[in-house]
């Protein structure tokens, strides 16, 4: 079975932190996941936590990226070192939760959320970077949302636990990227632009399939 005492290792106050957490993240999304996802995603967890686990891979690879692209940034390897480490950490909990159960991971089925976020990325320096570390802390604010509703409503209490132990960790990922923004950028244009995109982010949200992926 998933090892729940190594994924609450990974937040060990998380109860402490989850409230902490839910009011940071709020900070910034515009709106609320619509109800009928989670009635999807109930139906069929295991296309859940496939998904999920590829997330997580992408999170880490997202922050490899980061590094090739910025490496000159002292402040934003630094940051992605750890975040690496924590994304691969998740990545390997679920991927073995996934296995525990008798499934295997089978192929990324994409995100077509992510996909319409990193559209909005403007191509030219300096917008470039800013512009990919906000979208890389909405998708983060996004999950902790999601992982909040699902540990708050599947029957499956393993399963539950599971993503309410990752609660803290994405929402810390989120005061991440949005700390790196303002250390290389004005605070006021961070938060302008945090503002447009998480706009841009809730007419995404609200115009999703409600299909059982994590950002569906
Ligand atoms: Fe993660
Ligand atoms: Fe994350």
């Amino acid at each position: 079975m998933i090892r729940l005492e190594a994924a609450k290792a990974i937040n060990p106050q998380s109860t402490i932190r989850n409230q902490k957490s839910k009011r940071d993240y709020m900070l910034c999304l515009k709106t609320p996941s619509q109800p009928r996802w989670i009635e999807s995603a109930q139906v069929d967890l295991h296309k859940i936590m496939v998904d999920h686990a590829h997330c997580e891979k992408k999170a880490a690879a997202n922050a490899m990226a980061l590094i090739n692209r910025y490496p000159e940034r002292d402040l934003l390897v630094r940051k992605m070192f750890d975040l690496v480490d924590e994304e691969m950490e998740h990545f390997r909990y679920v991927y073995q939760m996934i296995r525990d159960r008798g499934g295997v991971l089978q192929r990324d089925p994409g995100d077509p959320y992510a996909q319409a976020l990193h559209k909005l990325i403007r191509k030219n320096e300096p917008e470039r970077m800013l512009d990919q570390l906000l979208v890389a802390a909405l998708i983060e604010a996004r999950s902790c949302e999601r992982f909040r509703i699902l540990s708050e409503h599947i029957p499956d209490s393993e399963l539950a636990e599971f993503y309410g132990s990752l609660l803290a960790s994405e929402a810390g990922h989120y005061r991440v990227f949005c700390d790196i923004a303002r250390e290389y950028y004005p605070e006021k244009e961070v938060r302008e632009r945090l503002d447009e995109l998480a706009e841009r982010e809730a007419e995404i949200v609200q115009n999703l399939p409600n299909e059982p992926m994590m950002h569906g």
